[in-house]
């Protein structure tokens, strides 16, 4: 008998306004996720993934990619353990033979048992798929369920025409619910302080903020996609900061000098199912988006994507050439890796449910709250044991 929950239900009373999301630990159903980048599948190779403790066998055939339940109908063996695919269009389970059709799932023939009234009836699970952007995507979802269109689950300018995106992939030691939150936790940029990214761009970047209430947008209209904008007030940053208030003090906090400081307007945003976007970021004009994709209890895949919309070929080949000398380095190798730290280093706190109760969060982490009541809201199932077993 497999449990009904990942999460200890007797906290559910602590949690009233935002109980879907403290349920969905190991992820929302029905959404659109991101499951590789395009690269990483040739045509003709294969690619098994865990995505919301679902296992997933992946194919790019002629082009386009197929997905299927990565468990054999027969007897429940994985079919990534070995694969064979002895047409271009059907994969054969490496037990008895059981054989099922990328397209549809249907089991086109078994090569044990070749008169099996199973041919033609029975069938393996299949996943939507859709590719955007240099990225595969998958649908996870119930059986007979619409499809959305993947625009509603990516966020607005995601899929903008001449985006030009590079990046790379992560698996991250942490639940993925703390990937969203960094995003709209508006006193974390003090994390921030050490990075070589601020040296490399003479941007500023404060310590702390105030005002997280009035800078709020929150994106919940009929329409999809839904999410909460931060965007940061001028006047509300601190650049300096006593650390003791007692009588006499001199201790204080000031933010590292990076020379010839320039302002940069920045705005972070969190979209269901769990991505954020960074506009202005790490360049002028520039979009950052970071896909935080459950793989289980405790850990997500993150993909890391720098953007920038480019008019021109040559505009295009001169943004790679900054991702590869300058953003890779300072940002996804440095800047954006001090939040994967702080993430790991969280994750073990939060992979205790209880630690969603015992946080003690600040007036400014006002948001994280409001991303929370606003996945509860738009939840149309969470993933269960259940959906897994
Ligand atoms: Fe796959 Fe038997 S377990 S054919
Ligand atoms: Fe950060």
């Amino acid at each position: 008998m497999t449990k009904a929950s990942f999460v200890d239900e007797s906290y559910l009373p602590n949690v009233k306004t935002w109980s879907e999301y403290y349920r969905a630990k190991v992820g929302f159903r029905n959404y659109w996720y991101a499951a590789c980048l395009s690269t990483e599948i040739a045509d003709g190779d294969w690619l098994a993934r865990t995505i919301l403790g679902e296992e997933i066998l992946f194919r790019r055939i002629n082009g386009k990619v197929h997905a299927i339940k990565d468990r054999c109908i027969h007897r429940g063996v994985k079919l990534s353990n070995r694969v064979e695919c002895h047409t271009d269009s059907t994969i054969t389970c490496w037990w008895h033979g059981f054989t099922f059709r990328w397209t549809d799932g249907a089991v086109t023939n078994i090569v044990g048992a070749p008169e099996s009234k199973l041919i033609g009836r029975a069938k393996i699970k299949v996943y939507p798929v859709d590719e955007a952007q240099g990225m595969v995507f998958v649908f996870i979802g119930d059986p007979g369920i619409d499809v959305p269109p993947l625009s509603n689950h990516v966020p607005p300018m995601f899929l903008d025409e001449g985006r030009v995106i590079e990046g790379e992939v992560l698996v991250v030691e942490s639940n993925w619910r703390l990937g969203p939150e960094g995003g709209l936790d508006e006193i974390h940029r003090y994390l921030h302080r050490t990075s070589t990214l601020l040296l490399e761009t003479k941007a500023t970047m404060p310590l702390g903020y105030r005002g997280a209430k009035t800078q709020c947008e929150i994106v919940d209209g009929e329409a999809w996609p839904k999410g909460i904008i931060d965007r940061f007030a001028s006047d509300t940053m601190y650049f300096e900061v006593d650390i003791d208030t007692a009588p006499g003090a001199v201790t204080g906090v000031r933010f590292a000098d990076t020379g010839t400081k320039k302002k940069r307007t920045v705005a972070t945003s969190s979209w269901l199912p769990g991505v954020l976007r960074v506009e202005g970021f790490p360049e002028d004009g520039g979009c950052f988006f970071e896909f935080y994709v459950p793989i289980n209890e405790t850990q997500h895949r993150c993909f890391m994507m720098i953007s920038q919309t480019c008019r021109t070929p040559q505009e295009a080949a001169q943004f790679r050439s900054r991702y590869k000398t300058r953003w890779r380095r300072y940002a996804v190798q440095n800047f954006l890796r001090q939040d994967v730290d702080a993430r790991e280093s969280a994750g073990r706190f939060y992979q205790h449910d209880r630690a969603w109760i015992e946080e003690i969060l600040t007036e400014e982490d006002y948001m994280i709250i409001e991303w929370r009541k606003l996945s509860s809201r738009h939840s149309k199932g969470v993933q269960t044991p259940d959906h897994i077993a």
